[in-house]
Protein backbone atom coordinates (compact mmCIF):
# COMPACT_ATOMS: atom_id res chain seq x y z
CA UNK A 1 0.00 0.00 0.00
CA UNK A 2 1.30 3.43 -0.81
CA UNK A 3 2.63 5.14 2.26
CA UNK A 4 0.59 8.18 2.68
CA UNK A 5 2.43 11.52 3.77
CA UNK A 6 1.18 14.08 6.23
CA UNK A 7 1.23 18.03 5.07
CA UNK A 8 -0.05 21.26 6.50
CA UNK A 9 -2.33 23.60 4.52
CA UNK A 10 -3.42 26.72 5.16
CA UNK A 11 -7.05 27.15 5.52
CA UNK A 12 -7.66 30.41 4.02
CA UNK A 13 -5.78 30.47 0.84
CA UNK A 14 -5.33 26.59 0.53
CA UNK A 15 -1.41 26.78 -0.15
CA UNK A 16 0.15 24.08 0.92
CA UNK A 17 3.54 23.65 2.99
CA UNK A 18 5.72 20.11 4.04
CA UNK A 19 6.22 21.65 8.00
CA UNK A 20 4.23 23.26 10.39
CA UNK A 21 4.68 27.31 10.53
CA UNK A 22 2.62 29.96 12.45
CA UNK A 23 2.10 32.15 9.61
CA UNK A 24 1.03 30.83 5.97
CA UNK A 25 3.96 32.39 3.63
CA UNK A 26 1.69 32.71 1.03
CA UNK A 27 -1.16 34.96 2.07
CA UNK A 28 0.42 35.81 5.64
CA UNK A 29 -2.68 34.71 7.63
CA UNK A 30 -1.37 33.44 11.73
CA UNK A 31 -2.91 30.10 12.71
CA UNK A 32 -4.44 28.38 9.47
CA UNK A 33 -2.00 25.52 8.74
CA UNK A 34 -3.93 22.37 9.86
CA UNK A 35 -2.17 19.16 9.22
CA UNK A 36 -4.01 16.98 6.50
CA UNK A 37 -3.17 14.09 5.09
CA UNK A 38 -3.01 12.89 1.60
CA UNK A 39 -2.30 10.01 -0.49
CA UNK A 40 0.36 10.03 -2.86
CA UNK A 41 -0.70 9.95 -6.36
CA UNK A 42 0.51 6.31 -8.18
CA UNK A 43 3.10 7.69 -10.10
CA UNK A 44 5.71 10.56 -9.78
CA UNK A 45 5.52 13.29 -12.06
CA UNK A 46 2.71 13.98 -14.52
CA UNK A 47 0.71 10.95 -15.69
CA UNK A 48 2.09 9.51 -19.16
CA UNK A 49 -0.20 10.69 -21.62
CA UNK A 50 -2.54 7.93 -22.90
CA UNK A 51 -5.89 7.18 -25.05
CA UNK A 52 -6.74 10.94 -25.46
CA UNK A 53 -8.07 11.79 -28.19
CA UNK A 54 -7.10 15.32 -30.82
CA UNK A 55 -9.99 18.10 -29.69
CA UNK A 56 -10.83 20.51 -32.10
CA UNK A 57 -9.49 23.92 -31.85
CA UNK A 58 -12.12 26.95 -32.85
CA UNK A 59 -11.52 30.16 -33.77
CA UNK A 60 -13.09 33.47 -31.81
CA UNK A 61 -16.04 34.02 -34.21
CA UNK A 62 -18.96 31.77 -34.83
CA UNK A 63 -22.60 31.22 -33.47
CA UNK A 64 -22.62 31.51 -29.85
CA UNK A 65 -26.10 30.53 -28.11
CA UNK A 66 -27.07 33.19 -25.30
CA UNK A 67 -26.94 30.93 -22.25
CA UNK A 68 -30.71 30.46 -21.14
CA UNK A 69 -31.93 31.58 -17.53
CA UNK A 70 -34.19 29.76 -15.30
CA UNK A 71 -36.08 32.36 -12.92
CA UNK A 72 -36.01 31.39 -9.47
CA UNK A 73 -39.50 33.83 -9.38
CA UNK A 74 -37.07 36.03 -6.42
CA UNK A 75 -37.18 39.07 -8.62
CA UNK A 76 -33.91 40.66 -6.64
CA UNK A 77 -31.96 37.55 -6.48
CA UNK A 78 -33.18 37.03 -10.58
CA UNK A 79 -31.28 40.67 -10.54
CA UNK A 80 -28.60 39.85 -8.51
CA UNK A 81 -27.45 37.04 -10.54
CA UNK A 82 -28.23 38.88 -14.28
CA UNK A 83 -31.15 37.10 -14.93
CA UNK A 84 -31.58 34.06 -13.04
CA UNK A 85 -29.50 30.74 -12.84
CA UNK A 86 -27.76 29.29 -15.70
CA UNK A 87 -28.07 25.98 -15.87
CA UNK A 88 -24.95 23.84 -15.59
CA UNK A 89 -23.48 26.60 -13.60
CA UNK A 90 -22.28 26.54 -9.82
CA UNK A 91 -23.30 29.66 -6.92
CA UNK A 92 -21.73 30.39 -3.81
CA UNK A 93 -23.93 32.40 -1.34
CA UNK A 94 -21.85 33.65 1.30
CA UNK A 95 -22.43 35.56 4.39
CA UNK A 96 -22.76 35.88 8.41
CA UNK A 97 -24.06 32.99 10.33
CA UNK A 98 -27.91 34.17 11.39
CA UNK A 99 -27.86 36.36 7.82
CA UNK A 100 -30.80 34.54 6.15
CA UNK A 101 -28.48 32.59 3.96
CA UNK A 102 -30.98 29.45 4.66
CA UNK A 103 -34.01 31.62 4.19
CA UNK A 104 -33.28 32.89 0.97
CA UNK A 105 -32.56 29.64 -0.68
CA UNK A 106 -35.64 28.28 0.94
CA UNK A 107 -37.65 30.88 -0.38
CA UNK A 108 -35.69 30.44 -3.67
CA UNK A 109 -36.05 26.75 -3.84
CA UNK A 110 -39.90 26.71 -3.22
CA UNK A 111 -40.71 29.62 -5.31
CA UNK A 112 -38.85 27.93 -7.94
CA UNK A 113 -40.30 24.34 -7.55
CA UNK A 114 -43.65 26.14 -7.78
CA UNK A 115 -42.73 27.52 -11.15
CA UNK A 116 -42.11 23.72 -12.40
CA UNK A 117 -38.82 23.38 -11.88
CA UNK A 118 -37.44 20.29 -9.81
CA UNK A 119 -35.74 21.61 -7.15
CA UNK A 120 -33.57 19.20 -4.39
CA UNK A 121 -32.30 20.83 -0.99
CA UNK A 122 -29.50 19.03 0.83
CA UNK A 123 -28.77 20.52 4.40
CA UNK A 124 -25.69 19.23 6.46
CA UNK A 125 -26.46 21.59 9.04
CA UNK A 126 -29.84 21.56 10.01
CA UNK A 127 -32.26 18.34 10.70
CA UNK A 128 -35.29 17.92 8.31
CA UNK A 129 -37.86 18.80 11.31
CA UNK A 130 -36.16 22.20 11.11
CA UNK A 131 -36.75 22.94 7.67
CA UNK A 132 -39.62 22.00 7.76
CA UNK A 133 -40.72 24.40 10.56
CA UNK A 134 -39.04 26.79 8.43
CA UNK A 135 -40.79 26.20 5.13
CA UNK A 136 -43.86 26.03 7.46
CA UNK A 137 -42.91 30.10 8.20
CA UNK A 138 -42.09 30.95 4.82
CA UNK A 139 -45.46 29.46 3.54
CA UNK A 140 -43.56 27.49 0.80
CA UNK A 141 -44.59 23.83 2.70
CA UNK A 142 -46.68 23.16 -0.79
CA UNK A 143 -43.75 23.52 -2.62
CA UNK A 144 -42.70 20.32 -4.33
CA UNK A 145 -39.04 20.66 -2.89
CA UNK A 146 -37.10 17.67 -2.17
CA UNK A 147 -35.45 17.42 0.72
CA UNK A 148 -32.49 15.58 2.36
CA UNK A 149 -30.17 16.28 5.88
CA UNK A 150 -27.08 14.61 4.16
CA UNK A 151 -23.24 15.86 4.45
CA UNK A 152 -21.66 12.69 2.85
CA UNK A 153 -21.21 13.78 -1.19
CA UNK A 154 -20.96 10.11 -2.18
CA UNK A 155 -24.57 9.75 -0.82
CA UNK A 156 -25.51 12.76 -2.10
CA UNK A 157 -24.24 12.35 -6.46
CA UNK A 158 -25.23 8.36 -6.11
CA UNK A 159 -29.33 9.78 -4.71
CA UNK A 160 -29.21 12.84 -7.62
CA UNK A 161 -28.05 10.50 -10.40
CA UNK A 162 -30.45 8.45 -9.36
CA UNK A 163 -34.12 9.80 -10.74
CA UNK A 164 -33.65 12.61 -13.46
CA UNK A 165 -31.49 15.30 -12.63
CA UNK A 166 -33.35 18.60 -11.03
CA UNK A 167 -33.03 22.24 -12.25
CA UNK A 168 -31.40 23.36 -9.53
CA UNK A 169 -29.62 21.80 -6.23
CA UNK A 170 -28.84 23.50 -2.93
CA UNK A 171 -26.03 22.32 -0.87
CA UNK A 172 -26.46 24.03 2.56
CA UNK A 173 -23.33 24.40 3.23
CA UNK A 174 -20.16 23.54 1.57
CA UNK A 175 -18.09 23.45 4.69
CA UNK A 176 -20.35 20.34 6.07
CA UNK A 177 -19.78 18.36 3.05
CA UNK A 178 -16.77 15.55 3.25
CA UNK A 179 -15.87 13.09 0.67
CA UNK A 180 -14.61 9.80 2.16
CA UNK A 181 -11.62 9.73 -1.23
CA UNK A 182 -10.23 12.33 1.08
CA UNK A 183 -8.69 11.81 4.43
CA UNK A 184 -8.98 14.95 5.58
CA UNK A 185 -11.54 16.50 8.45
CA UNK A 186 -14.99 17.50 6.92
CA UNK A 187 -14.30 21.51 7.07
CA UNK A 188 -10.90 21.39 5.95
CA UNK A 189 -9.69 22.95 2.86
CA UNK A 190 -8.99 20.41 1.41
CA UNK A 191 -11.94 18.36 2.39
CA UNK A 192 -13.81 21.35 0.84
CA UNK A 193 -12.18 21.50 -2.12
CA UNK A 194 -12.72 17.89 -2.90
CA UNK A 195 -16.06 18.19 -2.39
CA UNK A 196 -17.09 21.16 -4.24
CA UNK A 197 -15.14 19.99 -7.31
CA UNK A 198 -17.58 16.57 -7.10
CA UNK A 199 -20.86 18.58 -6.69
CA UNK A 200 -19.57 20.61 -9.75
CA UNK A 201 -18.44 18.42 -12.37
CA UNK A 202 -21.64 16.78 -11.95
CA UNK A 203 -23.81 20.01 -12.50
CA UNK A 204 -21.47 20.03 -15.83
CA UNK A 205 -22.08 16.91 -16.74
CA UNK A 206 -25.96 17.09 -16.20
CA UNK A 207 -26.77 20.77 -16.36
CA UNK A 208 -28.44 20.98 -13.20
CA UNK A 209 -27.71 24.54 -11.44
CA UNK A 210 -25.81 24.12 -8.14
CA UNK A 211 -26.16 26.47 -5.39
CA UNK A 212 -23.44 26.23 -2.55
CA UNK A 213 -24.16 28.19 0.98
CA UNK A 214 -20.32 29.19 2.56
CA UNK A 215 -20.30 30.78 6.17
CA UNK A 216 -17.79 33.91 5.90
CA UNK A 217 -15.06 34.71 8.90
CA UNK A 218 -14.73 37.59 11.25
CA UNK A 219 -12.83 39.40 8.59
CA UNK A 220 -15.25 39.16 5.76
CA UNK A 221 -13.72 36.09 4.05
CA UNK A 222 -15.79 32.63 2.90
CA UNK A 223 -14.24 30.55 5.52
CA UNK A 224 -12.02 28.30 4.28
CA UNK A 225 -14.03 27.91 1.14
CA UNK A 226 -11.84 30.58 -0.28
CA UNK A 227 -10.58 28.04 -3.08
CA UNK A 228 -14.03 27.54 -3.57
CA UNK A 229 -15.00 31.18 -5.08
CA UNK A 230 -12.38 30.41 -8.20
CA UNK A 231 -13.69 26.94 -8.66
CA UNK A 232 -17.62 28.68 -8.99
CA UNK A 233 -19.30 30.57 -11.67
CA UNK A 234 -20.48 32.97 -9.41
CA UNK A 235 -19.74 34.05 -6.23
CA UNK A 236 -22.91 36.16 -4.17
CA UNK A 237 -22.38 38.02 -0.34
CA UNK A 238 -25.62 38.48 1.45
CA UNK A 239 -24.85 41.29 3.85
CA UNK A 240 -26.50 43.48 6.17
CA UNK A 241 -26.02 43.22 10.33
CA UNK A 242 -28.16 42.00 12.98
CA UNK A 243 -29.66 45.67 14.07
CA UNK A 244 -31.42 46.33 10.74
CA UNK A 245 -33.80 44.92 8.80
CA UNK A 246 -32.19 45.39 5.73
CA UNK A 247 -30.36 42.65 4.02
CA UNK A 248 -28.12 43.05 0.70
CA UNK A 249 -27.49 40.54 -1.78
CA UNK A 250 -24.42 41.93 -3.56
CA UNK A 251 -22.34 40.05 -6.47
CA UNK A 252 -18.89 39.70 -6.40
CA UNK A 253 -18.26 37.45 -9.30
CA UNK A 254 -19.81 36.53 -11.91
CA UNK A 255 -19.04 34.92 -15.07
CA UNK A 256 -22.60 35.49 -17.02
CA UNK A 257 -23.61 38.49 -15.65
CA UNK A 258 -23.06 41.88 -14.29
CA UNK A 259 -21.12 42.00 -10.44
CA UNK A 260 -22.42 45.97 -9.39
CA UNK A 261 -25.72 44.86 -8.93
CA UNK A 262 -27.29 44.63 -5.50
CA UNK A 263 -30.83 42.76 -4.29
CA UNK A 264 -32.08 44.60 -1.79
CA UNK A 265 -34.34 42.30 1.32
CA UNK A 266 -35.75 42.88 4.01
CA UNK A 267 -35.83 40.05 7.11
CA UNK A 268 -39.47 39.81 8.23
CA UNK A 269 -41.69 37.52 9.98
CA UNK A 270 -42.53 35.95 7.39
CA UNK A 271 -39.02 35.43 5.64
CA UNK A 272 -37.45 37.71 3.46
CA UNK A 273 -39.82 40.15 1.32
CA UNK A 274 -37.99 41.77 -1.88
CA UNK A 275 -37.87 45.52 -1.86
CA UNK A 276 -38.48 47.15 -4.77
CA UNK A 277 -37.84 50.37 -4.35
CA UNK A 278 -34.65 50.75 -1.43
CA UNK A 279 -34.29 54.29 -1.66
CA UNK A 280 -38.14 54.73 0.03
CA UNK A 281 -36.68 52.21 2.67
CA UNK A 282 -33.40 54.47 2.96
CA UNK A 283 -34.80 57.23 3.59
CA UNK A 284 -37.94 56.03 5.78
CA UNK A 285 -37.12 57.10 9.49
CA UNK A 286 -35.43 60.61 7.64
CA UNK A 287 -35.47 63.44 10.12
CA UNK A 288 -34.17 66.39 8.05
CA UNK A 289 -34.53 69.39 10.54
CA UNK A 290 -31.05 68.20 12.17
CA UNK A 291 -27.80 69.22 11.26
CA UNK A 292 -25.41 66.40 9.53
CA UNK A 293 -27.69 64.86 7.38
CA UNK A 294 -27.11 64.93 4.02
CA UNK A 295 -29.22 62.64 1.20
CA UNK A 296 -26.86 61.07 -1.24
CA UNK A 297 -28.10 59.91 -4.60
CA UNK A 298 -26.19 56.99 -5.28
CA UNK A 299 -26.27 54.22 -8.28
CA UNK A 300 -25.51 50.53 -7.68
CA UNK A 301 -25.06 48.93 -10.63
CA UNK A 302 -27.60 50.00 -12.89
CA UNK A 303 -30.01 51.25 -10.23
CA UNK A 304 -30.29 54.73 -8.48
CA UNK A 305 -30.37 54.38 -4.35
CA UNK A 306 -30.77 57.48 -2.08
CA UNK A 307 -29.40 57.17 1.08
CA UNK A 308 -28.94 59.36 3.57
CA UNK A 309 -25.47 60.06 5.05
CA UNK A 310 -25.10 61.01 9.02
CA UNK A 311 -22.30 63.21 10.03
CA UNK A 312 -21.58 64.16 13.93
CA UNK A 313 -18.77 66.34 14.63
CA UNK A 314 -17.69 67.24 17.95
CA UNK A 315 -15.21 69.17 20.33
CA UNK A 316 -13.30 66.33 21.22
CA UNK A 317 -12.30 65.46 25.13
CA UNK A 318 -9.49 63.39 24.72
CA UNK A 319 -6.06 64.07 23.13
CA UNK A 320 -6.42 62.55 20.54
CA UNK A 321 -9.42 63.34 18.30
CA UNK A 322 -11.61 60.07 16.80
CA UNK A 323 -12.78 59.42 13.65
CA UNK A 324 -15.36 56.54 13.90
CA UNK A 325 -17.24 55.33 10.34
CA UNK A 326 -19.76 53.01 9.63
CA UNK A 327 -20.57 52.00 5.83
CA UNK A 328 -17.68 53.97 4.10
CA UNK A 329 -13.88 53.82 3.98
CA UNK A 330 -12.04 55.14 6.61
CA UNK A 331 -9.21 56.55 4.35
CA UNK A 332 -11.45 58.19 2.04
CA UNK A 333 -13.13 60.44 4.93
CA UNK A 334 -9.81 61.04 5.92
CA UNK A 335 -9.12 62.63 2.67
CA UNK A 336 -12.21 64.67 2.25
CA UNK A 337 -11.18 65.79 6.31
CA UNK A 338 -8.08 66.90 5.14
CA UNK A 339 -9.31 68.63 1.98
CA UNK A 340 -11.87 70.88 4.16
CA UNK A 341 -9.03 71.70 6.16
CA UNK A 342 -6.77 72.57 3.85
CA UNK A 343 -8.72 73.94 1.30
CA UNK A 344 -11.84 74.98 3.01
CA UNK A 345 -10.61 77.00 6.02
CA UNK A 346 -13.02 74.36 7.88
CA UNK A 347 -11.46 73.16 11.22
CA UNK A 348 -11.64 69.50 12.31
CA UNK A 349 -8.04 68.37 14.03
CA UNK A 350 -9.66 68.99 17.47
CA UNK A 351 -13.35 67.46 16.76
CA UNK A 352 -14.33 63.65 16.92
CA UNK A 353 -15.65 62.97 13.76
CA UNK A 354 -18.66 60.17 13.31
CA UNK A 355 -19.70 58.71 10.08
CA UNK A 356 -22.80 56.79 9.45
CA UNK A 357 -24.57 55.60 6.47
CA UNK A 358 -27.96 54.74 7.27
CA UNK A 359 -29.96 51.56 7.17
CA UNK A 360 -27.05 49.48 7.28
CA UNK A 361 -25.62 49.83 3.89
CA UNK A 362 -21.94 49.88 2.54
CA UNK A 363 -21.06 52.68 0.38
CA UNK A 364 -17.91 52.37 -2.34
CA UNK A 365 -18.44 55.09 -4.79
CA UNK A 366 -16.03 57.42 -4.89
CA UNK A 367 -19.37 59.97 -5.74
CA UNK A 368 -20.37 60.05 -2.32
CA UNK A 369 -17.76 62.65 -1.12
CA UNK A 370 -19.71 65.48 -1.71
CA UNK A 371 -22.78 64.30 0.26
CA UNK A 372 -19.68 63.24 2.84
CA UNK A 373 -18.17 66.53 2.79
CA UNK A 374 -21.90 68.40 3.14
CA UNK A 375 -23.20 66.73 6.06
CA UNK A 376 -19.68 67.12 7.74
CA UNK A 377 -19.42 70.72 7.46
CA UNK A 378 -23.14 70.92 8.18
CA UNK A 379 -22.63 69.13 11.36
CA UNK A 380 -19.51 71.67 12.14
CA UNK A 381 -21.76 74.40 11.45
CA UNK A 382 -24.72 73.51 12.89
CA UNK A 383 -26.99 74.40 10.06
CA UNK A 384 -29.19 71.99 8.50
CA UNK A 385 -28.62 71.21 5.04
CA UNK A 386 -32.09 72.27 2.81
CA UNK A 387 -34.44 68.83 3.24
CA UNK A 388 -35.21 69.08 -0.68
CA UNK A 389 -31.69 68.24 -1.72
CA UNK A 390 -29.70 65.33 -2.59
CA UNK A 391 -25.39 65.33 -3.06
CA UNK A 392 -23.40 63.84 -5.30
CA UNK A 393 -19.68 64.04 -6.88
CA UNK A 394 -15.85 63.19 -6.29
CA UNK A 395 -13.50 65.42 -4.63
CA UNK A 396 -10.20 65.50 -5.55
CA UNK A 397 -7.32 66.60 -3.29
CA UNK A 398 -6.70 69.92 -4.82
CA UNK A 399 -10.04 71.02 -3.75
CA UNK A 400 -12.16 70.68 -6.99
CA UNK A 401 -15.23 69.08 -7.82
CA UNK A 402 -15.38 66.02 -10.80
CA UNK A 403 -18.41 65.21 -12.22
CA UNK A 404 -19.30 61.42 -11.90
CA UNK A 405 -20.90 58.99 -14.05
CA UNK A 406 -25.01 58.20 -14.25
CA UNK A 407 -26.22 61.73 -13.30
CA UNK A 408 -29.41 61.54 -15.08
CA UNK A 409 -30.15 58.52 -13.41
CA UNK A 410 -29.84 59.90 -10.15
CA UNK A 411 -31.58 63.42 -10.71
CA UNK A 412 -34.63 60.83 -11.77
CA UNK A 413 -34.53 58.78 -8.86
CA UNK A 414 -34.61 62.33 -6.69
CA UNK A 415 -37.15 63.97 -8.76
CA UNK A 416 -39.29 60.46 -8.03
CA UNK A 417 -38.82 60.82 -4.30
CA UNK A 418 -39.32 64.70 -3.72
CA UNK A 419 -36.01 65.77 -3.66
CA UNK A 420 -36.20 68.27 -6.17
CA UNK A 421 -32.91 70.46 -6.22
CA UNK A 422 -29.34 68.88 -6.18
CA UNK A 423 -25.69 70.37 -5.32
CA UNK A 424 -23.16 68.43 -7.71
CA UNK A 425 -20.14 69.24 -9.85
CA UNK A 426 -20.60 70.90 -12.87
CA UNK A 427 -21.07 68.56 -15.67
CA UNK A 428 -20.05 67.33 -19.29
CA UNK A 429 -23.25 65.62 -19.95
CA UNK A 430 -25.67 68.34 -18.57
CA UNK A 431 -29.06 68.77 -19.04
CA UNK A 432 -28.87 70.53 -15.86
CA UNK A 433 -32.40 71.24 -15.23
CA UNK A 434 -33.50 74.65 -13.24
CA UNK A 435 -33.15 73.01 -9.57
CA UNK A 436 -29.58 71.60 -10.21
CA UNK A 437 -26.89 74.26 -8.20
CA UNK A 438 -23.44 73.01 -9.54
CA UNK A 439 -20.57 73.70 -7.82
CA UNK A 440 -16.72 74.00 -9.24
CA UNK A 441 -14.64 73.62 -5.83
CA UNK A 442 -15.79 72.27 -2.60
CA UNK A 443 -15.33 75.76 -0.81
CA UNK A 444 -18.32 77.12 -2.70
CA UNK A 445 -20.25 74.62 -1.15
CA UNK A 446 -18.81 75.12 2.08
CA UNK A 447 -19.63 78.46 1.77
CA UNK A 448 -23.29 77.78 0.32
CA UNK A 449 -23.24 76.05 3.61
CA UNK A 450 -22.45 78.79 5.76
CA UNK A 451 -24.98 81.13 4.59
CA UNK A 452 -27.87 78.96 5.68
CA UNK A 453 -29.71 79.43 8.15
CA UNK A 454 -29.08 77.74 11.49
P1 LIG B 1 -30.90 31.74 8.49
O1 LIG B 1 -31.49 31.68 7.13
O2 LIG B 1 -30.96 30.52 9.32
O3 LIG B 1 -29.39 32.26 8.45
P2 LIG B 1 -28.10 31.55 7.85
O4 LIG B 1 -28.52 30.39 7.06
O5 LIG B 1 -27.46 32.65 7.03
O6 LIG B 1 -27.24 31.21 9.01
O7 LIG B 1 -31.64 32.96 9.19
C1 LIG B 1 -31.68 33.02 10.54
C2 LIG B 1 -32.23 34.31 11.07
O8 LIG B 1 -33.29 34.87 10.35
C3 LIG B 1 -32.73 33.99 12.43
O9 LIG B 1 -32.03 34.79 13.35
C4 LIG B 1 -34.17 34.29 12.43
C5 LIG B 1 -34.37 35.14 11.24
N1 LIG B 1 -35.65 34.87 10.55
C6 LIG B 1 -36.64 35.81 10.55
O10 LIG B 1 -36.51 36.89 11.11
N2 LIG B 1 -37.82 35.56 9.88
C7 LIG B 1 -38.02 34.38 9.23
O11 LIG B 1 -39.09 34.17 8.65
C8 LIG B 1 -36.98 33.39 9.27
C9 LIG B 1 -37.17 32.07 8.57
C10 LIG B 1 -35.81 33.68 9.92
MG1 LIG C 1 -28.14 28.37 7.46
Amino acid sequence: MARTKQQFVCQSCGSVSPRWQGRCDSCGAWNTLIEETVRPAKTGGPPPVRGGRVIELVGLAGATDEAPRMLTGLGELDRVTGGGLVPAATLLVGGDPGIGKSTLLLQAAGAMARRGDPVVYVSGEEAIAQIRLRAQRLQVMDAPVQLAAETNVENILTTLAAGPPPGLAIIDSIQTLWSGEVESAPGTVTQVRAAAQAMIRWAKSTGTAVVFVGHVTKDGQIAGPRVVEHMVDAVLYFEGDGGHRFRILRAVKNRFGPTDEIGVFEMTGAGLQEVANPSELFLGERNAATPGTAVFAGMEGSRPLLVEIQALVAPTTLGTARRTVVGWDSGRLAMVLAVLEAHCGVRMGDCDVYLNVAGGLRIVEPAADLAVAAALVSSRLGKPLPADTVYFGEISLSGSLRPVAQSAARLREATKLGFDRAATPAGRDDEAGANRRTFDRLTDLVAAIGALPA
